[in-house]
């Protein structure tokens, strides 16, 4: 238990320095909002707020550096965009190039229904998102490029798995920073995802989070 104001030997109670903490303005206040949006309204994204949001996921920075950390900066992640409604932007399968800022179609139509289809419980309001958004991952890549490092053959794919984490939250925070909705499905059977014919996930890739992003419903729940 926290008292505060209170110090003793084994506690720092943190809670009285929260207002008066450096630094509580954009980042903090944006932590505190993230939330897991599960209603979605019907008002289309527009493609100016899918791209913030790929670029948030995957995009260039300084250099060839992207929004997330990389171990050996390999970036072994892609990110698919399955857009549904977004005004400006054809409904399709798209992927994104940080390289040249750009979505390449994959596939037109749209195919957000088969995408939320793959979940390993039915989340029916998935289909609801205006877009979906998929980090896949090259793990066989990472795996060989990082075989010399302890646990031998483990490590590559953790690595992996710990980068998607960190583009995870920048797709949530930036969610939260645009007033959309956004939430994580992990829960989904992969090899329907990888069997759906037009492909979702890039060839040679494992899929590995899946985002429905929107507007927020106003009767918004947990
Ligand atoms: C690895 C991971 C997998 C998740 N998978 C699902 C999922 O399959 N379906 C779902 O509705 N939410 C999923 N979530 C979202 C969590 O349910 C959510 O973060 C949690 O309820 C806490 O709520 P909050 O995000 O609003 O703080 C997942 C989150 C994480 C980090």
């Amino acid at each position: 238990m926290c008292l505060s104001g209170l110090m003793t030997q084994r506690e720092v109670c943190l809670e009285p320095l929260r207002s008066t903490s450096p630094g509580t303005g954009g980042l903090a206040s944006l932590l505190m909002r993230r939330r897991s949006t599960r209603r979605f309204g019907t008002q289309p994204l527009s493609i100016a707020q899918v791209a913030l949001m790929a670029r948030a996921a995957q995009g260039r920075t300084t250099g060839e550096r992207r929004s997330c950390p990389s171990a050996h900066a390999s970036y072994p992640l892609t990110l698919t965009v399955v857009a549904g409604k977004v005004d400006g932007l054809a409904a399709g399968i798209y992927q994104y190039e940080p390289e040249r800022d750009a979505l390449t179609l994959i596939a037109d139509g749209d195919h957000r229904d088969r995408v939320a289809g793959t979940t390993l419980v039915d989340h029916a309001w998935l289909r609801e998102a205006a877009a979906l958004l998929l980090l896949s991952g090259d793990l066989e890549a990472a795996v060989q490029h990082f075989a010399d490092q302890q646990p031998l053959g483990r490590r590559g794919a953790r690595y992996v798995w710990l980068e998607a984490g960190h583009a995870s939250q920048n797709i949530y925070l930036q969610a939260a920073e645009a007033d959309l909705g956004a939430v994580l499905v992990a829960g989904f059977d992969d090899d329907r995802l990888l069997g759906l014919t037009p492909a979702v996930v890039p060839s040679g890739q494992h899929p590995m989070g899946l985002f429905g992003v929107g507007h927020p419903d106003d009767r918004q729940s947990a």
